[in-house]
């Protein structure tokens, strides 16, 4: 065998004996949370299109006009290939609705966090970040250079610690964290967290993936990055700051300058999806409601946003789980290390506006039977 293939294949030994290889199953997703796998019909509560506005006609409806007007592609670097009008109203939309003067939007979510820290902070500088921040944020820190620490999940007390140790001794200073977290739901606690970082002159980046269009009230950061996929049912990322910061991200954030921009299709979806967003308050409050009746039903800590996690501790169980679920018609994925902790595997469970009670009521049952709860 090559060594190429040999080490591949060690790996995935490894991986298959630890009961954490991934693997992709073919699934077409319908509108109303619905999902299709080898030809059964299955709930889908995996999923983080919110407010089911992905499948909204007049979202669709958005996307085919762009692509048929300007075609599918964006054919180049926005600064090449010059700016489409469609990316310049998207960010003046986003930046109005998180109350600030500009926005920069981005490939996706995980690109802009690849670009901005690194764009704020090298060697010399500190970055502090909550031990449970999303992939890309680690990411992002890592390739900046600048020292990087973790304080422990929602701990200001740690935060403040850190923060007296080591910002001293360094230039700049990067606090990071997200408004909600992916895979446990719960929220920072952003109005002391923004307190610690202004007293120590720390600039504190947010990631409101999860939160916006659903639970993004409270205080705002200076930087306030978020992605397009989620509530808003498109494809792309973002950052809302003042225009000095955004015009240097512009001119620095080199997974903005060296990549192609987003397609038009995309930037008119989201456009859609954020008018949508603001005019119908009724559907931005629905996944959270829905989650807390899940929570309720299964005597857990009552949700904090649209996220519910089912902790199961061992990988092989939260799959074995996920399967008994899907068997019955729901589709609830299982995650595992190393995207949570070791011994924290679990069925991350995700609601959206476009579920109804009788289906929430339905897994709440059927999780509680199945676990034992
Ligand atoms: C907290 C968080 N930040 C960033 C991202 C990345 O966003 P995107 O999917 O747009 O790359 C995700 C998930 O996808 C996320 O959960």
């Amino acid at each position: 065998m090559h060594s190429l293939d040999a080490f591949a294949a060690g790996k995935l030994a490894a991986l298959d004996e630890a009961a954490l290889r991934r693997r992709l199953v073919p699934t077409a997703r319908g509108p109303g949370a619905a999902a299709e796998r080898a030809g059964r019909r299955l709930v889908s509560f995996s999923c983080n299109d919110y407010l089911g506005l992905s499948h909204h006609p007049r979202v669709v409806a958005a996307a085919q006009a762009a692509a048929a007007r300007y075609g599918a592609g964006s054919g180049g670097s926005r600064l090449v290939t010059g700016n489409h009008p469609l990316l310049d109203a998207l960010e003046e939309r986003l930046a109005h609705h998180k109350g600030k003067a500009a926005a920069l939007v981005f490939g996706s979510g995980y690109m802009a966090n690849l670009g901005i820290t690194p764009a704020l902070a090298g060697r010399g500088d500190l970055v502090l970040l909550d031990e449970l921040s999303h992939a890309c944020m680690w990411a992002g820190a890592r390739l900046s250079g600048a020292r990087t620490l973790s304080f422990r999940h929602n701990d200001v007390a740690d935060l403040a610690r850190l923060l007296e140790a080591e910002r001293p001794a360094h230039g700049r200073c990067l606090v990071l964290t997200e408004r909600v977290f992916s895979m446990d739901g719960d929220r920072a606690p952003m109005g002391d967290i923004l307190e610690v970082a202004r007293r120590h002159d720390a600039w504190t980046l947010v990631d409101d993936a999860h939160g916006l269009g659903v639970a993004e009230d409270g205080p705002r950061a200076p930087l306030e990055m978020g992605t397009l996929s989620k509530a808003l049912g498109s494809y792309g990322g973002y950052l809302c700051a003042s225009r000095p910061v955004i015009d240097l991200l512009t001119s620095r954030a080199r997974s903005f300058v060296y990549t192609t921009g987003l397609p038009p299709a995309s930037a008119a979806a989201a456009l859609e999806a954020l008018t949508i967003l603001e005019a119908e308050p009724e559907r931005r409050a629905r996944p959270l409601a829905l989650a807390r009746r899940f929570t309720a039903r299964l005597g857990l800590p009552e949700a904090e946003s649209a996220v519910v996690p089912v902790l199961v501790g061992g990988a092989e169980a939260a799959l074995a789980l996920s399967r008994a679920l899907e068997a019955e018609g729901f589709l609830v994925v299982a995650i595992r290390p190393p995207t949570v902790p070791p011994g924290t595997a679990r069925l991350r469970v995700a609601f959206s506006a476009a579920h109804d009670e009788a289906q929430v009521d339905a897994l709440a049952e059927r999780v509680a039977a199945l676990s034992g709860r």
